[in-house]
């Protein structure tokens, strides 16, 4: 494993020395309905490793160094494509149409209604049974700079999931020396439509399966959070955070204040909650998020151009077989979703999340990784 190991770093480091970049490595990750799954590993100069899916555009592993050198893997997942094939848990994956829920499951455009398959009690999560996480997409290896990149396209045909127009969505991962995973999400449509998109990776910073999250330390400056009612949707006002356990303004345990008898908390079991993110300049990257795990030093921040963050602290996952012989229960990961608000399509106060024929919509997100002393 170490000879391996540094028969890796030595090839990287041989390749940008001679080539000017880090290679992308690819390699068989399994087999579904006849096609074959890819894993795409990246690597920087620090000793960063990113292992993405073609699979549901899919976040598979990250490979941090703690602050005495000692490597894990900081996101939760599964160790084989079975796992995300059959899983309901959207580890890592990319997510659309329509990322969070649509209230009933639909929505107008231009006077026609469109219903949509309904998978979260009345309501429609994550774009339906058969989202963009259960897609597979096509991979092209690039370079940014020197540094490695792989560009996921997937094409979501006229009425997928109820959705109207064929989209082309981007999603470019690029690993940055600056140990910046960085998301470029594009997309274009032949006929007006909704989307919003996002990554749902669920952190745990000790590394999967050791632990749970709720000593994390978690930093969010929004003031601002969604209201929403009992079945998760949001009543179209935002509410301070102020005298509220959603005040993560001065950096806190996660879990200092998960009392689920409160009456924001109680609903989901947990943290399940969208943050307002304002900014000056359309398109601004702000920080959003910051994570810090005082044992093992690994900090993240997130960074993006998305209006909401949506923190999960993964209150429904129960019993979830992982990696490597890892049980995930309530807790165990927190996902730091950057994207639009939840039912903004029958939300016309919320931040737009229609598409037109002609038009581009362009996002990034950022997770930044550090190694505090
Ligand atoms: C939602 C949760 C949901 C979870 C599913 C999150 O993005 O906010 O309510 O249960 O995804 O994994």
């Amino acid at each position: 494993m170490k000879r391996l190991l540094i028969t890796w770093v030595l090839l990287v480091s041989l390749s940008v020395l001679f080539f000017g970049f880090a290679p992308v490595v690819r390699s068989v990750f399994g087999e579904t309905g006849g096609a074959v799954i890819h894993a795409y590993t990246l690597e920087n100069a620090n000793g960063l490793l990113v292992r993405l899916l073609d699979y549901g555009a899919t976040i598979q592993s990250i490979l941090v160094p703690d602050k005495k050198g000692q490597v894990a893997d900081v996101i939760l997942g599964y160790s084989d494509l079975e796992g995300y094939v059959e899983g309901g848990s959207y580890f890592g994956s990319t997510i659309g149409r329509y990322s969070g829920r649509l209230g009933k499951g639909q929505f107008e455009i231009d006077g026609r209604v469109y219903t949509l398959p309904i998978n979260d009690g009345p309501n429609t999560l994550h774009g339906g049974f058969n989202g963009f996480h259960k897609r597979l997409w096509n991979a092209n290896v690039e370079t940014v700079g020197s540094f490695p990149s792989v560009r996921m396209t997937y094409s979501s045909p006229n009425g997928e999931e109820g959705f109207p127009g064929t989209l082309v969505v981007t999603v470019r991962f690029t690993l940055t020396d600056d140990n910046e995973l960085i998301m470029d999400y594009e997309a274009f449509t032949d006929r007006p439509t909704v989307l919003n998109l996002t990554n749902h990776a669920y952190f745990n910073l000790r590394g999967e399966g050791n632990s749970d999250i709720l000593s994390h330390i978690l930093h969010v400056s929004s003031d601002f959070f969604a209201e929403t009612d009992e079945m998760l949707i949001p009543t179209g006002s935002f509410c301070p955070v102020e005298g509220t356990v959603l005040d993560f303004r001065t950096p806190l345990p996660v879990g200092a204040r998960l009392d689920v008898s409160d009456r924001l908390l109680a609903r989901a079991k947990g943290y399940d909650h969208s943050f307002l993110f304002m900014r000056s300049l359309a398109n601004e990257l702000v920080l959003s998020a910051r994570l810090y795990e005082p044992d093992s030093g690994r900090a993240l921040e997130v960074w993006t151009t998305e209006p909401d963050l949506h923190v999960y602290t993964g209150n429904f996952l129960e019993g979830v077989a992982g990696k490597h012989g890892s049980v995930y229960g309530p807790y165990t990961g927190i996902c730091l979703e950057t994207q639009h608000f939840p039912d903004s399509p029958n939300r016309p106060e919320f931040p737009s999340t229609r598409l037109n024929p002609g038009d581009r919509f362009q996002s990034r997100t950022i997770y930044r990784f550090m190694i505090l002393p």
